[in-house]
């Protein structure tokens, strides 16, 4: 029987846990995760299609595993999505799916090579959070972005029962470093009965 990652997933956020999680579990994750229903891919997709009427705006798709959520951005139209995850055998199964212009196996122990300003959408779908990347991942996104830049991403419920979570979100709209657009709590992973929120973003342009 394969083994099941899911409910031991969404604990703690130590990088060699992340990394031994995504490894092990990569070539089960799209089962696994579609068993639950996974949501927030096709959720994060629709709002951007309601938002962006030019599809051929350069994406990058931060965290983006297996690629799952760059699948429904593709389908909701958007054709120029990059992909990057620190994760090589999470981006070996990305890679299959064929729907990324180009992918990037990020390491987390060397400055990121993507400059400021590459892309001026950036998303995080079930990426910030326990069981995955530590907030100051938030820091680094936002400091890619150009001014204006969008940056879209969830806060799912075990993240969002973190105050810096909400903190570090509140400490960029307070400073009015950013503005937000839009959010909307909804599902994330209804087989375990998990919610999220997702967030956009819009970089301030001073
Ligand atoms: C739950 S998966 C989400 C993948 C994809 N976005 C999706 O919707 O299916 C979390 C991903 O975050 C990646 N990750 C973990 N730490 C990270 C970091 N510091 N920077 C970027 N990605 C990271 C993991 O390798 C994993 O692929």
């Amino acid at each position: 029987m394969t083994k099941k990652y899911l409910t031991d997933a969404h604990t703690t956020n130590k990088r060699e846990f992340v990394e031994n999680l995504y490894n092990n579990w990569s070539t089960s994750y799209d089962k696994e995760i579609a068993e639950n229903d996974y949501a927030t891919p096709n959720r994060v997709a629709l709002i951007l299609k309601n938002l962006i009427s030019d599809k051929k705006t350069k994406i990058l798709d931060y965290g983006c595993g297996t690629g799952l959520s760059g699948v429904a951005l593709f389908k909701a139209g958007f054709k120029n999505v990059d992909g990057a995850d620190p994760s090589e055998k999470m981006l070996q199964e990305a890679r299959k799916k064929k729907i990324y212009s180009s992918v990037l196996k990020l390491n987390l122990d060397t400055p990121t090579p993507i400059k400021s300003g590459d892309y001026s959408i950036i998303t995080a779908v079930g990426v910030i959070g326990p069981g995955a990347a530590p907030l100051e991942l938030f820091d680094d996104i936002m400091s890619l972005l150009g001014p204006g830049g969008l940056f879209i991403f969830s806060f799912n419920d075990t993240a969002l029962r973190v105050p810096e979570y909400l903190t570090k979100l509140n400490r960029y709209l307070i400073t009015n470093s950013a503005k937000l657009l839009f959010k909307e709590y909804g599902p994330h992973l209804p087989g375990i009965h998990l919610k999220c929120m997702v967030y956009v973003i819009k970089k301030n342009d001073f």
